[in-house]
């Protein structure tokens, strides 16, 4: 007989899921905080402005009406009406309801998206760098990430050499995130046309996930892949949410549209999981996506002065260079220039992590090491904070970073770096 105490209970597939690298930064972060340390946070995900007034209105009547029921578990009928004239109207995409389905965030949706498409051993083509959900759900879906290099000469958007070498039999699906988090990458219709074509040719679907669309910034105009082409269109699922747009990362809700059956699967497989979206949140998404939008206009008005400034002042910096963001409201620095440096204890910094907790015990902030999303060389700077602590942060990122010296090993170091540079 084994000795099944010895043998753990947690499903094989756990094992390939490692956690978060960016949740000791955070977590020791939230603690000195919690001590009464002067911490300025520049990791968040999430929009710092408020759930537009209309949109708490809409909850609040919803309660009050009782409508507090169960609901189809594609979402509520007005709902899904209201996602379809948004994407009619935004993208120029026409699609029925029964090609609409409403999760509990692009998370969930895309989770969901994983389970109906993915077999065992499917490959999921993932550009990096990348959000760091794409590749655990490719794993905890049996499925097999594989991440392709973006250069920052091609603004992090894929190559389409680079994908053509990449893409054959086993090619499932491949993940594109336009805007991206988290290098602020967004690409062009030509850029689109070149991926969709090389996905079309070698059958796979296409992920779309345009969850930042409407955070664009200076003449950058968003193209949803899906609109290309019918051809394009019948080989894309695209995945979207009200958590950027309209500040509703708390409630929860997201939505894809695609092929009929692909949308039918994925809402029979959340009848067996979530039932459905929280009833109130649906009612308050749809007087999100059917009311004024100001609140939105005001809110990019203020990401594109703050995205302006901190590209600015992380480009005046010593050996840094930062790519100006297209959407989304991060920077993305290189910051390989510190590695092997050392501080005046003669401690070495030689990744992004290291260096995030150099920032965080020495400057007092808290950024998000690019390892975490498969772009060591990098950091990740939220701008979803105030002018005040951004000019803070970065004024203290800037002292720590002058205080670094070139250790025993920079040379060589710098040099090994410059080699596996892409
Ligand atoms: C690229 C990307 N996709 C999806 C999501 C998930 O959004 P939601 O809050 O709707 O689950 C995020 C959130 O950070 C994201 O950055």
């Amino acid at each position: 007989m084994s000795d099944v105490s010895s043998e753990s209970p947690l499903a094989g597939r756990l094992k390939k899921i490692k956690p978060s690298p960016t949740l000791r930064i955070t977590a020791e972060a939230a603690r000195l905080k919690s001590e009464g340390v002067d911490i300025v946070s520049l990791a968040a995900g999430e929009p710092d402005f408020g759930v537009p007034e209309h949109v708490q209105e809409a909850a609040i009547a919803s309660i009050r009406d009782g409508k507090s029921r169960y609901t189809p578990s594609a979402g509520i009928p007005e709902l899904r009406k209201a996602i379809a004239q948004k994407l009619r109207t935004d993208n120029g995409l026409d699609y029925t309801p029964d090609e609409i389905t409403v999760g509990c965030g692009a998370k969930n949706i895309l989770f969901t998206l994983a389970q109906v498409l993915f077999d065992p051993k499917d490959e999921i083509v993932i550009p990096a760098p990348y959000w760091v959900t794409y590749p655990d759900q490719a794993f905890l879906n049996d499925a097999r990430p594989l991440m392709i290099r973006t250069r920052e000469a091609d603004g992090f958007t894929v190559h389409p050499d680079v994908l053509r070498k990449a893409v054959g039999r086993k090619t499932k699906a491949i993940i594109l995130n336009n805007p991206c988090n988290p290098t602020g990458a967004g690409y062009t219709r030509e850029q689109l046309e070149q991926i969709a074509e090389i996905a079309l040719e070698c059958g796979a679907w296409i992920i779309s996930d345009e969850i930042y669309e409407k955070i664009v910034y200076d003449d950058f105009e968003f193209v949803a892949t899906a609109s290309l082409s019918p051809q394009v269109k019948a080989r894309t699922i695209t995945v979207n949410g009200l958590s950027k747009s309209h500040a509703m990362t708390g409630w929860r809700m997201g939505y894809a549209a695609g092929p009929a059956e692909i949308i039918k699967a994925m809402t029979m497989v959340q009848s067996q999981n979530i039932s459905n979206v929280t009833s109130t949140v649906q009612w308050a998404s749809v007087a999100a996506l059917t009311g004024d939008q100001s609140c939105l206009k005001e809110m990019v008005a203020a990401f594109q002065q703050r995205k302006d400034y901190v590209v600015q002042r992380l480009n005046g910096m010593e050996g840094i260079w930062c790519f100006e963001p297209k959407g989304a409201f991060y920077a993305f620095p290189r910051i390989a220039h510190y590695f092997a440096m050392v501080d005046a204890d003669g401690n070495e910094y030689k990744d992004s992590t290291s260096l995030c907790e150099y920032l965080l015990k020495q400057a007092l902030v808290s950024v998000i090491p690019g390892a975490a999303f498969g772009g060591d060389e990098y950091l990740r700077l939220s701008f979803a904070t105030s002018m005040d602590q951004l000019k803070e942060g970065l004024d203290r990122i800037e002292q720590a970073l002058s205080r670094l010296k070139p250790g025993p090993h920079y040379d060589n170091y710098q040099a090994h770096l410059e080699q596996k540079r892409f």
